[in-house]
Protein backbone atom coordinates (compact mmCIF):
# COMPACT_ATOMS: atom_id res chain seq x y z
CA UNK A 1 0.00 0.00 0.00
CA UNK A 2 1.06 3.74 -0.52
CA UNK A 3 2.06 5.32 2.10
CA UNK A 4 2.74 9.33 2.85
CA UNK A 5 4.74 10.46 5.84
CA UNK A 6 3.58 12.90 7.66
CA UNK A 7 6.73 13.61 10.08
CA UNK A 8 5.42 15.91 13.06
CA UNK A 9 7.47 19.08 14.50
CA UNK A 10 4.55 20.02 16.87
CA UNK A 11 2.76 21.85 14.79
CA UNK A 12 -1.47 22.76 15.74
CA UNK A 13 -2.75 21.70 12.32
CA UNK A 14 -0.90 18.05 11.43
CA UNK A 15 -3.59 16.04 11.86
CA UNK A 16 -5.68 17.91 9.30
CA UNK A 17 -2.77 17.40 6.79
CA UNK A 18 -2.75 13.55 7.28
CA UNK A 19 -6.41 14.08 7.19
CA UNK A 20 -6.51 15.87 3.55
CA UNK A 21 -4.10 13.26 1.92
CA UNK A 22 -6.37 10.42 2.79
CA UNK A 23 -9.33 12.54 1.31
CA UNK A 24 -7.50 12.58 -1.68
CA UNK A 25 -6.90 8.66 -1.40
CA UNK A 26 -3.61 8.28 0.14
CA UNK A 27 -3.07 6.58 3.33
CA UNK A 28 -1.09 9.01 5.39
CA UNK A 29 0.55 7.98 8.49
CA UNK A 30 1.44 10.74 11.35
CA UNK A 31 5.06 9.90 13.26
CA UNK A 32 6.88 12.06 15.48
CA UNK A 33 10.11 13.78 14.71
CA UNK A 34 12.08 11.58 16.85
CA UNK A 35 11.54 8.95 14.90
CA UNK A 36 15.01 7.44 13.65
CA UNK A 37 15.67 7.13 10.09
CA UNK A 38 16.01 4.01 9.88
CA UNK A 39 12.41 3.17 10.27
CA UNK A 40 11.53 5.71 8.05
CA UNK A 41 13.54 3.99 4.82
CA UNK A 42 11.90 0.57 5.93
CA UNK A 43 8.33 2.21 6.13
CA UNK A 44 8.75 2.54 2.13
CA UNK A 45 6.93 6.05 1.90
CA UNK A 46 6.04 7.99 -1.56
CA UNK A 47 6.39 11.17 -0.23
CA UNK A 48 7.10 12.75 3.17
CA UNK A 49 5.35 16.24 4.55
CA UNK A 50 7.06 17.95 7.34
CA UNK A 51 4.30 19.56 9.46
CA UNK A 52 4.99 23.10 11.05
CA UNK A 53 6.23 23.76 14.55
CA UNK A 54 6.39 25.93 17.24
CA UNK A 55 9.28 28.37 17.63
CA UNK A 56 12.42 29.49 15.07
CA UNK A 57 14.45 26.77 13.51
CA UNK A 58 17.81 28.58 15.20
CA UNK A 59 16.57 27.45 18.54
CA UNK A 60 18.26 24.88 19.98
CA UNK A 61 15.17 23.12 21.61
CA UNK A 62 13.08 23.15 18.33
CA UNK A 63 12.47 19.69 16.57
CA UNK A 64 15.36 19.60 13.79
CA UNK A 65 15.91 16.35 11.97
CA UNK A 66 19.27 15.17 10.05
CA UNK A 67 19.20 16.64 6.66
CA UNK A 68 19.88 12.80 5.56
CA UNK A 69 16.30 12.43 5.11
CA UNK A 70 16.71 14.78 2.37
CA UNK A 71 18.54 12.32 0.96
CA UNK A 72 16.60 9.11 0.80
CA UNK A 73 15.42 9.83 -3.00
CA UNK A 74 11.66 10.02 -1.28
CA UNK A 75 9.84 13.64 -2.20
CA UNK A 76 9.76 15.77 0.66
CA UNK A 77 6.98 19.14 0.77
CA UNK A 78 8.10 20.93 4.24
CA UNK A 79 4.98 23.30 5.05
CA UNK A 80 5.35 26.63 7.19
CA UNK A 81 7.79 25.64 9.87
CA UNK A 82 8.70 22.71 7.57
CA UNK A 83 9.49 25.03 5.21
CA UNK A 84 11.97 27.02 6.64
CA UNK A 85 13.47 23.81 8.17
CA UNK A 86 14.28 22.66 4.83
CA UNK A 87 16.01 25.70 3.79
CA UNK A 88 17.65 25.67 7.48
CA UNK A 89 19.19 22.29 6.47
CA UNK A 90 20.20 23.10 3.25
CA UNK A 91 22.36 26.30 4.14
CA UNK A 92 19.47 28.48 3.59
CA UNK A 93 18.58 31.83 5.87
CA UNK A 94 15.79 32.79 8.09
CA UNK A 95 14.79 35.51 9.30
CA UNK A 96 12.61 36.82 12.03
CA UNK A 97 9.91 39.21 10.40
CA UNK A 98 8.72 42.18 12.56
CA UNK A 99 5.39 41.28 13.11
CA UNK A 100 3.47 37.91 12.82
CA UNK A 101 1.47 37.13 9.44
CA UNK A 102 -1.44 35.80 10.27
CA UNK A 103 -4.04 34.91 7.72
CA UNK A 104 -5.20 35.62 4.34
CA UNK A 105 -2.78 36.49 2.10
CA UNK A 106 -2.61 37.05 -1.93
CA UNK A 107 -0.21 34.39 -3.18
CA UNK A 108 1.58 35.13 -6.48
CA UNK A 109 3.21 32.25 -8.38
CA UNK A 110 6.38 33.23 -10.00
CA UNK A 111 7.75 29.96 -11.54
CA UNK A 112 4.32 28.65 -13.57
CA UNK A 113 6.02 25.38 -14.98
CA UNK A 114 6.44 24.21 -11.40
CA UNK A 115 4.86 20.79 -10.68
CA UNK A 116 3.79 21.75 -7.05
CA UNK A 117 2.10 25.21 -8.43
CA UNK A 118 -0.02 23.15 -11.18
CA UNK A 119 -3.28 24.77 -11.98
CA UNK A 120 -3.01 27.56 -9.57
CA UNK A 121 -4.13 30.97 -10.69
CA UNK A 122 -1.19 33.32 -11.14
CA UNK A 123 -3.30 35.23 -8.06
CA UNK A 124 -4.67 33.36 -5.33
CA UNK A 125 -5.50 33.45 -1.79
CA UNK A 126 -3.57 31.60 0.74
CA UNK A 127 -3.44 31.06 4.39
CA UNK A 128 0.00 32.36 6.52
CA UNK A 129 0.38 31.96 10.13
CA UNK A 130 4.20 32.51 10.71
CA UNK A 131 6.52 34.99 12.25
CA UNK A 132 9.98 33.71 10.58
CA UNK A 133 10.35 33.36 6.97
CA UNK A 134 12.87 32.19 4.19
CA UNK A 135 15.10 35.35 3.40
CA UNK A 136 17.60 33.35 1.20
CA UNK A 137 16.41 29.97 -0.74
CA UNK A 138 19.39 27.17 -0.08
CA UNK A 139 21.70 26.66 -3.42
CA UNK A 140 19.71 24.73 -6.40
CA UNK A 141 16.64 25.96 -5.16
CA UNK A 142 13.83 28.86 -7.01
CA UNK A 143 11.21 31.01 -5.83
CA UNK A 144 7.74 29.42 -7.29
CA UNK A 145 5.54 31.42 -5.06
CA UNK A 146 5.71 35.29 -3.23
CA UNK A 147 3.16 37.69 -1.24
CA UNK A 148 3.82 41.12 -0.73
CA UNK A 149 5.77 40.78 2.22
CA UNK A 150 7.12 37.08 2.55
CA UNK A 151 9.59 36.89 -0.35
CA UNK A 152 9.93 33.08 -0.29
CA UNK A 153 6.13 31.64 -0.16
CA UNK A 154 7.63 28.59 -2.02
CA UNK A 155 10.24 27.59 -3.23
CA UNK A 156 11.58 23.93 -4.98
CA UNK A 157 14.45 21.69 -6.10
CA UNK A 158 12.48 20.07 -8.51
CA UNK A 159 15.41 17.51 -9.79
CA UNK A 160 15.20 16.15 -6.44
CA UNK A 161 11.96 16.45 -5.59
CA UNK A 162 12.14 19.00 -2.74
CA UNK A 163 9.31 21.37 -2.40
CA UNK A 164 8.34 23.56 0.46
CA UNK A 165 5.48 26.04 1.27
CA UNK A 166 5.41 28.74 3.58
CA UNK A 167 1.97 28.73 4.00
CA UNK A 168 -0.59 26.12 5.44
CA UNK A 169 -2.18 24.06 1.94
CA UNK A 170 -4.06 22.18 4.72
CA UNK A 171 -7.14 24.45 5.84
CA UNK A 172 -9.38 25.35 3.86
CA UNK A 173 -8.29 29.06 3.87
CA UNK A 174 -5.77 28.23 1.11
CA UNK A 175 -8.61 28.45 -1.93
CA UNK A 176 -5.72 26.38 -4.14
CA UNK A 177 -4.60 24.52 -0.66
CA UNK A 178 -6.55 20.79 -2.12
CA UNK A 179 -5.25 21.39 -5.60
CA UNK A 180 -1.38 22.16 -4.05
CA UNK A 181 -1.21 18.49 -1.91
CA UNK A 182 -2.76 16.83 -5.01
CA UNK A 183 0.19 18.32 -6.70
CA UNK A 184 2.47 16.84 -4.81
CA UNK A 185 0.68 13.41 -4.27
CA UNK A 186 -0.04 12.43 -8.00
CA UNK A 187 2.57 14.26 -9.69
CA UNK A 188 5.65 14.61 -7.61
CA UNK A 189 5.11 11.51 -5.93
CA UNK A 190 3.41 9.67 -8.53
CA UNK A 191 0.96 7.74 -6.91
CA UNK A 192 -1.71 5.96 -7.63
CA UNK A 193 -4.64 7.45 -5.52
CA UNK A 194 -6.15 4.21 -4.83
CA UNK A 195 -6.78 3.76 -1.12
CA UNK A 196 -10.47 3.94 -0.01
CA UNK A 197 -11.59 2.75 3.42
CA UNK A 198 -12.22 -0.57 2.79
CA UNK A 199 -8.36 -1.25 2.61
CA UNK A 200 -8.23 0.31 6.28
CA UNK A 201 -10.67 -2.02 7.57
CA UNK A 202 -8.81 -5.11 5.92
CA UNK A 203 -5.72 -3.88 6.84
CA UNK A 204 -6.36 -3.24 10.59
CA UNK A 205 -8.57 -6.84 10.99
CA UNK A 206 -5.57 -8.68 9.56
CA UNK A 207 -2.95 -7.03 11.96
CA UNK A 208 -5.14 -7.40 14.86
CA UNK A 209 -5.40 -10.93 13.82
CA UNK A 210 -1.59 -11.28 13.75
CA UNK A 211 -1.43 -9.37 16.93
CA UNK A 212 -3.57 -10.89 19.12
CA UNK A 213 -3.28 -14.54 17.98
CA UNK A 214 -5.39 -16.78 20.67
CA UNK A 215 -5.08 -14.60 23.62
CA UNK A 216 -7.94 -12.72 25.19
CA UNK A 217 -9.06 -8.97 24.67
CA UNK A 218 -11.00 -6.63 26.83
CA UNK A 219 -12.99 -3.86 24.94
CA UNK A 220 -13.89 -0.45 26.90
CA UNK A 221 -17.36 -0.11 25.66
CA UNK A 222 -19.16 3.28 26.45
CA UNK A 223 -21.93 2.73 23.51
CA UNK A 224 -20.20 5.67 22.26
CA UNK A 225 -19.77 5.54 18.02
CA UNK A 226 -15.87 4.91 18.61
CA UNK A 227 -15.82 2.26 20.95
CA UNK A 228 -18.80 0.44 19.14
CA UNK A 229 -16.80 0.90 15.88
CA UNK A 230 -13.41 -0.80 17.63
CA UNK A 231 -16.01 -3.22 18.72
CA UNK A 232 -17.17 -3.88 15.81
CA UNK A 233 -13.80 -4.35 13.75
CA UNK A 234 -12.44 -5.96 16.85
CA UNK A 235 -15.21 -8.76 16.30
CA UNK A 236 -14.68 -8.93 12.68
CA UNK A 237 -10.85 -9.87 13.53
CA UNK A 238 -11.22 -12.74 16.79
CA UNK A 239 -14.85 -12.68 17.30
CA UNK A 240 -15.43 -14.52 20.83
CA UNK A 241 -11.56 -13.91 21.81
CA UNK A 242 -13.52 -10.82 22.48
CA UNK A 243 -15.13 -9.27 25.34
CA UNK A 244 -16.82 -6.22 25.32
CA UNK A 245 -17.45 -4.32 28.76
CA UNK A 246 -19.80 -1.37 29.39
CA UNK A 247 -18.97 0.09 32.48
CA UNK A 248 -22.20 1.50 34.14
CA UNK A 249 -20.27 4.43 36.27
CA UNK A 250 -23.51 6.20 37.21
CA UNK A 251 -22.35 8.61 35.03
CA UNK A 252 -24.38 7.83 32.24
CA UNK A 253 -27.78 9.99 30.53
CA UNK A 254 -30.77 9.00 31.50
CA UNK A 255 -32.15 5.51 30.62
CA UNK A 256 -28.95 5.21 28.69
CA UNK A 257 -27.24 2.23 30.56
CA UNK A 258 -29.90 -0.33 29.98
CA UNK A 259 -29.92 1.62 25.84
CA UNK A 260 -26.54 0.00 25.47
CA UNK A 261 -27.20 -3.29 27.20
CA UNK A 262 -30.02 -3.41 24.47
CA UNK A 263 -28.24 -2.45 21.78
CA UNK A 264 -24.93 -4.71 22.24
CA UNK A 265 -26.09 -7.70 23.65
CA UNK A 266 -26.32 -10.69 21.68
CA UNK A 267 -25.85 -8.29 18.42
CA UNK A 268 -22.02 -9.06 17.70
CA UNK A 269 -20.22 -12.20 17.45
CA UNK A 270 -18.39 -11.40 20.99
CA UNK A 271 -18.90 -11.11 24.52
CA UNK A 272 -20.63 -8.38 26.42
CA UNK A 273 -20.63 -7.72 29.88
CA UNK A 274 -22.09 -4.29 32.02
CA UNK A 275 -21.02 -4.33 35.26
CA UNK A 276 -22.71 -1.43 37.61
CA UNK A 277 -20.35 0.32 39.56
CA UNK A 278 -22.28 3.62 40.17
CA UNK A 279 -21.54 4.19 44.05
CA UNK A 280 -17.52 3.35 43.77
CA UNK A 281 -17.39 5.96 41.26
CA UNK A 282 -18.94 8.22 43.30
CA UNK A 283 -17.66 7.58 46.08
CA UNK A 284 -14.05 8.04 44.71
CA UNK A 285 -15.11 11.37 43.13
CA UNK A 286 -16.49 13.06 46.15
CA UNK A 287 -15.49 16.26 47.35
CA UNK A 288 -12.97 15.77 44.00
CA UNK A 289 -13.12 19.84 42.32
CA UNK A 290 -10.63 20.08 39.70
CA UNK A 291 -11.29 19.12 36.21
CA UNK A 292 -7.90 17.21 35.26
CA UNK A 293 -8.56 15.43 38.77
CA UNK A 294 -11.90 14.19 37.96
CA UNK A 295 -10.71 13.18 34.81
CA UNK A 296 -7.53 11.18 36.19
CA UNK A 297 -9.48 9.43 38.94
CA UNK A 298 -12.45 8.43 36.33
CA UNK A 299 -9.48 7.12 33.87
CA UNK A 300 -7.64 5.29 36.01
CA UNK A 301 -11.03 3.19 37.74
CA UNK A 302 -11.71 2.25 34.49
CA UNK A 303 -8.92 0.61 33.97
CA UNK A 304 -8.86 -1.18 37.21
CA UNK A 305 -12.74 -2.81 36.44
CA UNK A 306 -10.92 -3.33 32.63
CA UNK A 307 -8.31 -5.06 34.83
CA UNK A 308 -10.07 -7.08 37.10
CA UNK A 309 -12.48 -8.58 34.45
CA UNK A 310 -8.83 -9.59 31.78
CA UNK A 311 -7.53 -11.41 35.01
CA UNK A 312 -10.92 -13.08 35.74
CA UNK A 313 -11.82 -14.04 32.11
CA UNK A 314 -8.40 -14.63 30.60
CA UNK A 315 -5.33 -15.43 32.68
CA UNK A 316 -4.13 -12.72 30.49
CA UNK A 317 -4.90 -10.89 27.38
CA UNK A 318 -4.96 -7.39 25.69
CA UNK A 319 -7.17 -4.01 26.37
CA UNK A 320 -8.58 -2.28 23.57
CA UNK A 321 -10.12 1.13 23.56
CA UNK A 322 -11.91 3.31 20.94
CA UNK A 323 -9.21 5.89 20.86
CA UNK A 324 -9.10 8.85 18.19
CA UNK A 325 -6.82 10.69 16.87
CA UNK A 326 -8.54 14.05 18.57
CA UNK A 327 -8.43 12.52 22.08
CA UNK A 328 -4.61 12.33 21.82
CA UNK A 329 -3.66 15.43 20.32
CA UNK A 330 -6.30 17.32 23.10
CA UNK A 331 -4.60 15.06 25.75
CA UNK A 332 -1.02 16.42 24.54
CA UNK A 333 0.33 14.28 22.44
CA UNK A 334 3.97 14.85 20.93
CA UNK A 335 5.19 18.50 21.20
CA UNK A 336 1.26 19.35 21.08
CA UNK A 337 -0.03 21.39 23.69
CA UNK A 338 -2.54 20.03 27.24
CA UNK A 339 -5.96 20.54 26.93
CA UNK A 340 -7.67 17.84 28.88
CA UNK A 341 -6.72 14.60 29.45
CA UNK A 342 -9.22 12.58 27.22
CA UNK A 343 -10.51 9.53 29.82
CA UNK A 344 -8.83 6.93 27.49
CA UNK A 345 -5.31 8.82 27.84
CA UNK A 346 -4.83 8.35 31.46
CA UNK A 347 -1.73 6.79 32.32
CA UNK A 348 -2.43 3.12 32.81
CA UNK A 349 -1.86 2.22 37.17
CA UNK A 350 1.68 0.29 37.46
CA UNK A 351 0.34 -2.61 39.19
CA UNK A 352 -1.68 -2.82 35.62
CA UNK A 353 0.02 -5.24 33.18
CA UNK A 354 -2.05 -6.07 30.05
CA UNK A 355 -0.43 -7.81 27.29
CA UNK A 356 -0.86 -4.41 25.22
CA UNK A 357 -3.44 -1.74 24.47
CA UNK A 358 -5.06 -1.97 21.45
CA UNK A 359 -6.38 1.11 19.84
CA UNK A 360 -7.82 0.68 15.91
CA UNK A 361 -8.57 3.52 15.32
CA UNK A 362 -6.23 5.81 16.80
CA UNK A 363 -5.38 7.65 14.04
CA UNK A 364 -8.78 8.44 12.78
CA UNK A 365 -11.36 11.39 12.75
CA UNK A 366 -14.74 11.19 14.27
CA UNK A 367 -15.89 11.55 10.60
CA UNK A 368 -13.57 8.86 9.31
CA UNK A 369 -14.49 6.73 12.27
CA UNK A 370 -18.24 7.31 11.23
CA UNK A 371 -17.23 5.94 7.50
CA UNK A 372 -16.03 2.68 8.80
CA UNK A 373 -19.01 1.99 11.10
CA UNK A 374 -21.31 2.34 8.02
CA UNK A 375 -18.76 0.09 5.96
CA UNK A 376 -19.02 -2.19 8.84
CA UNK A 377 -22.95 -2.43 8.58
CA UNK A 378 -23.17 -1.00 12.48
CA UNK A 379 -27.49 0.33 12.87
CA UNK A 380 -27.24 4.31 11.22
CA UNK A 381 -28.32 5.49 14.52
CA UNK A 382 -25.48 4.23 16.47
CA UNK A 383 -22.94 5.53 13.89
CA UNK A 384 -24.42 8.51 13.91
CA UNK A 385 -25.16 9.02 17.61
CA UNK A 386 -23.66 12.19 18.86
CA UNK A 387 -20.28 11.65 21.09
CA UNK A 388 -20.59 11.32 24.75
CA UNK A 389 -17.35 11.99 26.36
CA UNK A 390 -15.68 8.47 28.98
CA UNK A 391 -16.16 10.27 32.19
CA UNK A 392 -19.86 11.35 31.22
CA UNK A 393 -21.89 13.73 33.09
CA UNK A 394 -18.61 13.97 35.94
CA UNK A 395 -17.20 16.19 33.80
CA UNK A 396 -20.85 18.27 32.92
CA UNK A 397 -21.48 18.68 36.82
CA UNK A 398 -19.24 21.16 37.11
CA UNK A 399 -16.62 20.98 40.60
CA UNK A 400 -17.72 17.88 42.78
CA UNK A 401 -19.72 15.35 41.14
CA UNK A 402 -22.75 13.76 44.03
CA UNK A 403 -25.68 11.61 43.06
CA UNK A 404 -28.17 14.48 43.33
CA UNK A 405 -26.36 16.87 41.15
CA UNK A 406 -26.64 13.84 38.52
CA UNK A 407 -30.04 12.92 38.65
CA UNK A 408 -30.43 17.26 37.86
CA UNK A 409 -28.76 17.08 35.15
CA UNK A 410 -29.68 13.49 33.91
CA UNK A 411 -33.33 14.75 33.79
CA UNK A 412 -32.59 18.16 32.29
CA UNK A 413 -30.38 16.50 29.51
CA UNK A 414 -33.41 13.94 28.99
CA UNK A 415 -35.82 17.20 28.23
CA UNK A 416 -33.18 18.75 26.07
CA UNK A 417 -32.73 16.00 23.64
CA UNK A 418 -36.62 14.92 23.64
CA UNK A 419 -37.25 18.22 22.99
CA UNK A 420 -34.99 18.76 20.26
CA UNK A 421 -36.04 15.29 18.52
CA UNK A 422 -39.71 16.67 19.03
CA UNK A 423 -38.27 19.47 16.78
CA UNK A 424 -36.59 17.24 14.33
CA UNK A 425 -33.53 19.40 15.41
CA UNK A 426 -30.89 16.43 15.80
CA UNK A 427 -29.37 16.37 12.16
CA UNK A 428 -28.54 20.01 12.61
CA UNK A 429 -25.73 19.24 15.83
CA UNK A 430 -22.97 17.37 16.01
CA UNK A 431 -23.53 17.55 19.66
CA UNK A 432 -25.99 19.08 22.14
CA UNK A 433 -26.09 18.26 25.91
CA UNK A 434 -27.20 20.20 29.25
CA UNK A 435 -24.35 21.21 32.28
CA UNK A 436 -24.80 21.46 35.52
CA UNK A 437 -22.41 24.92 36.35
CA UNK A 438 -22.95 24.41 40.24
CA UNK A 439 -24.80 28.54 39.99
CA UNK A 440 -27.91 28.83 42.31
CA UNK A 441 -30.08 31.89 41.06
CA UNK A 442 -32.98 33.89 42.14
CA UNK A 443 -36.39 33.05 40.72
CA UNK A 444 -39.97 33.74 41.34
CA UNK A 445 -42.57 30.68 40.95
CA UNK A 446 -46.04 30.92 41.73
CA UNK A 447 -45.74 34.69 43.42
CA UNK A 448 -42.71 32.96 45.66
CA UNK A 449 -38.77 33.45 45.78
CA UNK A 450 -36.85 30.65 44.54
CA UNK A 451 -32.98 29.99 45.10
CA UNK A 452 -31.96 26.83 42.56
CA UNK A 453 -30.11 25.47 40.11
CA UNK A 454 -29.05 27.27 36.67
CA UNK A 455 -28.76 24.95 33.65
CA UNK A 456 -26.78 25.78 30.66
CA UNK A 457 -27.75 24.55 27.29
CA UNK A 458 -24.40 23.55 25.23
CA UNK A 459 -24.80 22.92 21.21
CA UNK A 460 -22.01 22.71 18.71
CA UNK A 461 -22.17 22.20 14.87
CA UNK A 462 -18.58 20.42 13.70
CA UNK A 463 -17.26 17.95 11.07
CA UNK A 464 -14.18 16.92 13.31
CA UNK A 465 -15.04 17.93 16.90
CA UNK A 466 -11.09 19.94 16.83
CA UNK A 467 -13.04 23.15 16.10
CA UNK A 468 -16.51 23.90 16.50
CA UNK A 469 -18.88 26.55 15.84
CA UNK A 470 -21.98 27.21 18.44
CA UNK A 471 -25.47 25.88 17.20
CA UNK A 472 -27.63 28.56 15.85
CA UNK A 473 -31.17 26.96 17.64
CA UNK A 474 -34.21 28.84 17.17
CA UNK A 475 -35.59 31.26 19.09
CA UNK A 476 -38.56 29.26 19.65
CA UNK A 477 -37.12 26.08 20.48
CA UNK A 478 -34.70 27.39 22.39
CA UNK A 479 -37.65 28.92 24.38
CA UNK A 480 -39.51 25.79 24.52
CA UNK A 481 -36.59 23.80 26.00
CA UNK A 482 -36.01 26.25 28.59
CA UNK A 483 -39.71 25.97 29.80
CA UNK A 484 -39.82 22.31 30.14
CA UNK A 485 -36.94 22.16 32.05
CA UNK A 486 -37.70 24.34 34.40
CA UNK A 487 -41.29 23.14 34.89
CA UNK A 488 -40.20 19.75 34.92
CA UNK A 489 -36.87 19.06 36.44
CA UNK A 490 -36.55 19.45 40.42
CA UNK A 491 -34.45 22.24 41.49
CA UNK A 492 -33.42 24.36 38.24
CA UNK A 493 -35.14 28.09 38.08
CA UNK A 494 -32.99 29.06 34.96
CA UNK A 495 -31.26 28.15 31.98
CA UNK A 496 -29.05 29.42 29.80
CA UNK A 497 -27.14 29.12 26.43
CA UNK A 498 -23.68 28.97 25.55
CA UNK A 499 -22.63 31.01 22.70
CA UNK A 500 -19.05 30.14 22.66
CA UNK A 501 -17.12 28.10 19.79
CA UNK A 502 -14.24 26.06 19.74
CA UNK A 503 -11.77 27.90 19.95
CA UNK A 504 -11.50 29.60 22.16
CA UNK A 505 -13.76 27.20 24.52
CA UNK A 506 -13.68 23.62 24.20
CA UNK A 507 -16.99 21.45 23.77
CA UNK A 508 -17.12 20.48 27.51
CA UNK A 509 -16.72 22.50 30.11
CA UNK A 510 -14.36 20.43 31.65
P1 LIG B 1 -13.58 18.99 23.87
O1 LIG B 1 -14.29 19.27 25.14
O2 LIG B 1 -12.20 18.46 24.05
O3 LIG B 1 -14.39 17.79 23.21
O4 LIG B 1 -13.66 20.11 22.88
C1 LIG B 1 -14.20 17.31 21.90
C2 LIG B 1 -15.00 16.04 21.76
O5 LIG B 1 -14.43 15.02 22.59
C3 LIG B 1 -15.38 14.57 23.54
N1 LIG B 1 -14.64 14.32 24.79
C4 LIG B 1 -14.24 13.11 25.18
N2 LIG B 1 -14.45 11.90 24.63
N3 LIG B 1 -13.27 10.92 26.42
C5 LIG B 1 -13.97 10.81 25.27
O6 LIG B 1 -14.19 9.68 24.79
C6 LIG B 1 -13.01 12.09 27.03
O7 LIG B 1 -12.39 12.14 28.07
C7 LIG B 1 -13.54 13.25 26.37
N4 LIG B 1 -13.50 14.57 26.66
C8 LIG B 1 -14.17 15.22 25.68
C9 LIG B 1 -16.41 15.70 23.66
O8 LIG B 1 -17.65 15.21 24.13
C10 LIG B 1 -16.44 16.18 22.24
O9 LIG B 1 -17.23 15.35 21.43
Amino acid sequence: MEKILVLDFGGQYNQLIARRVRDLHVYAEILPYTTPLETIKQNGYKGIIFTGGPNSVYLEESPHYTPAILDLGIPVLGICYGAQLMAYMLGGTIEGAKTRQYGHTDMTVTKAESLLMKQIPSVSTCWMSHTDYISKVPDHFTISAVTDTCPTAAMEWAEKKLYAVQFHPEVSHTAYGNQILSNFLFDVCGCAGDWVMDDFIDRTVKELRQQIGNKGVVLGLSGGVDSSVAAALLSKAVGRQLTCVFVDQGLMRKNEGDDVENAFKGTFDMNFVRVNCQEAFLSHLKGVTDPEDKRKIIGTEFYKVFWDIVREKYSDGYFAQGTIYPDRIESGKGDAAKIKTHHNQVGMPKDIHFDGVIEPLKDLFKDEVRQVGEKLGLPHDLVWRQPFPGPGLGVRVIGEVTAEKVKILQDADWVLRDEVAKSHYDDKMAQFFAVLPGVKTVGVMGDARTYENLIVIRAVTTDDFMTADWAKIPYDLLGRISNRIINEVDHVNRVAYDITSKPPGTVEWE
